[in-house]
């Protein structure tokens, strides 16, 4: 059991750690596989998203691929069959940074699919930065892909607000991508997009090259742990809830159940899914004695409205 002392000098550690500059980077020279092709005619979008940013990269970047006359599917990771995943001859997976790192259900899917082998594959992440190991984030999704076989052609990293609720939501540094995404944002998800199949088409690969930072050596500490002791009330509402069973949907661990009003501490990831998620504000967290409010309630209260880009109205999904 932690103390009170231990608990402290963990936050103070990791406090710490996070700030610390970047020192090296480390390249990795894979020899991949050969490109199974170089023109690819069947291409997968594949997102994880707790509050639609990934997935609204997914879509345009589904979009872009129709228009240059591939057959795409964009589909979310959870509940996708990963026995299809060879039936693809262009995978592009897309997913948020969550606590300085690849979410660790995307880890554990990732690390049971079939092999890819020769498939061109590419990867992004969406963060809320302004620093958040996005880069180690999404080189971390082609390592994975790579240890299948799969082949890395793409990788980037889009910035846009944070999703991370705090008793608050007004830390400087989270406002600070309030604006985004705008179409600055859009623009690189085109150039990446484009950049990625001409690569394919040319056959040439990526080296996945990790940035050694003191804050990446820290990561080994428990962040989800220390979050996890900090929230110290974590239930539902029954008078709010309507029985939608979106957090059940949303839950990466099936922990939480809003008809008994319990969450499965232990199977809890701390990912907020269902506080950020909830139609009806009816799922209750505390953090450190302060209650939560989720996503829908951060953008009413805030006035924002998300950017949209255009393709989406147009293209079929
Ligand atoms: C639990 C949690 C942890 C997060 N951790 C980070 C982080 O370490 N670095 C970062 O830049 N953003 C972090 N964020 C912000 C999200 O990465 C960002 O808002 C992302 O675009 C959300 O994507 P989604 O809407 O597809 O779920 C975190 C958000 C949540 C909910
Ligand atoms: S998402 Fe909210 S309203 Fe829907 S079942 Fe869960 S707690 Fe109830
Ligand atoms: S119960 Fe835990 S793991 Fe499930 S959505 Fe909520 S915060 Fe995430």
């Amino acid at each position: 059991m932690d103390t009170r002392r231990d608990f402290i000098k963990k936050s103070v550690i990791a406090g710490a750690a996070l700030y610390l500059p970047i020192y090296l980077r480390q390249e990795s020279h894979a020899a991949y596989q050969n490109l199974k092709t170089r023109d690819p005619k069947k291409a997968l979008v594949l997102w994880y998203s707790q509050t639609g940013q990934t997935r609204r990269y997914a879509k345009l970047i589904c979009c872009i691929l129709q228009g240059k006359g591939l057959a795409v599917d964009v589909r979310d990771l959870q509940g996708f069959d990963k026995n299809l995943l060879p039936n693809y001859d262009f995978i592009i997976i897309g997913t948020p940074v969550f606590y300085y790192d690849t979410p660790a259900n995307v880890v554990d899917w990732l690390k049971t699919i079939p092999s890819i082998a020769g498939t061109p594959v590419a990867a992004f992440v969406s963060f809320g930065g302004p620093i958040g190991n996005e880069h180690n984030s999404s080189c971390h999704l082609l390592k994975l892909l790579a240890e299948k076989g799969g082949v890395p052609v793409g990788r980037d990293a889009f910035r846009n607000i944070a999703t991370y609720p705090t008793p608050t939501w007004n830390n400087p540094k989270q406002i600070s991508g309030q604006h985004l995404p705008n179409a600055e944002t859009f623009d690189q998800v085109r150039r990446f997009t484009a950049d990625t199949q001409a690569r394919i088409t040319r056959g040439e690969t990526i080296s996945v090259s990790y940035e050694l930072t003191l804050r990446e050596s820290f990561q080994t500490l428990p962040l989800v742990w220390l979050n996890k002791k900090a929230i110290t009330k974590h239930t539902v509402d029954p008078q709010k809830c309507i029985g939608c069973e979106t957090c059940v949907k949303k839950c990466p661990t099936k922990a939480i159940n809003p008809f008994k009003q319990t969450v499965d501490r232990e199977k809890c990831l701390a990912c907020f899914g269902c506080l950020n998620n909830c139609p009806a504000d009816a799922v209750v967290m505390e953090y450190t004695g302060e209650r939560l409010y989720g996503f829908p309630e951060y953008l009413r209260r805030n006035k924002i409205t998300i950017m949209e880009p255009p393709e989406l109205s147009t293209c079929s999904l």
